[in-house]
């Protein structure tokens, strides 16, 4: 390991953040290792248990690292990367990474659409539609909470089927739907109390709000759908050309 910087004006807590990260990167730390306790860190750095612990603690939060209750600090898997310009489901989206898709269904039924559900779609206020809500995770681990309105004459067989371990596209294409664009927004967010119980982080945690809505070949909008991701294990890719 090498030592702090003592002339430089960057806050050594940075500098130790910095000094993890390269680990990390260089695999000097691998990733489920336990990272040394604070107290090994503030004796090898000169540093204090304050500087130690802000260090850590920006780490956690960017998803670096991840705490265990009585156990310790450790490195973080890598984040699942979704690829921002394909029209994916969740399910096509972890298998092109190879993660195993299963969904905790928190409810499913039919409901009034209601003013923003009535507009986005195209229907009336008082139009029924079928509501899902799902925690998605991906190989185990929650990932996602997703709400999703969907029309009731498409989707009204959903009903019937037991979607903890069904995607809802794959069952829409083989009852004749066929998928074809979505407008989508990406919007910065925190986790409030309902998603920190099913994504099992802490309220006020970062995340990403992900809204779709999607339409068929015929430009019928057929779904809406409110995602939040977990903003520790989530990160959206895009390539750009001139
Ligand atoms: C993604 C999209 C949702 C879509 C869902 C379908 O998460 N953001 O808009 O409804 O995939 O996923 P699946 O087919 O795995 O149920």
């Amino acid at each position: 390991m090498s030592g702090l910087d003592t002339s430089s004006p960057l806050p050594k807590y940075h500098q130790l953040k910095e000094i993890l990260r390269g680990m990390i990167e260089r695999e000097d730390l691998q990733r489920g290792e336990i990272i040394p306790p604070e107290r090994e860190l503030c004796e090898e750095y000169g540093i204090s248990r304050m500087t130690a612990r802000q260090a850590i603690v920006e780490l956690v939060n960017e998803g670096i690292l991840y705490r265990e209750q009585g156990r310790g600090t450790f490195v973080a898997g890598e984040k699942v990367k979704q690829e921002a310009e394909r029209l994916a489901s969740f399910t096509e989206d972890m298998a092109g990474r190879g993660h195993e898709t299963t969904s905790s269904v928190l409810d499913a039924e039919s409901v009034e659409a209601g003013p923003v559900v009535a507009r986005l779609l195209g229907i009336e206020e008082t139009e029924k539609v079928v509501r899902i809500r799902r925690v998605r995770h991906a190989d185990g681990e929650p990932m996602a909470l997703e709400t999703s309105h969907l029309l009731h004459e498409v989707a009204e067989g959903l009903l019937r089927l037991d979607l903890s371990s069904r995607s809802i596209y794959d069952e829409l294409r083989t009852g004749g739907l066929s998928i074809a664009w979505a407008e989508q927004s990406y919007e910065a967010t925190v986790i409030n109390e309902l998603e920190a119980e099913h994504l099992g982080i802490s309220t006020g945690s970062p995340a990403l709000l992900i809204e779709r809505v999607t339409h068929d070949d015929r430009d019928l909008a057929f779904e809406y759908v409110k995602s939040t991701y977990r903003g520790d294990r989530y990160r959206i890719t895009t390539t750009l050309r001139p």
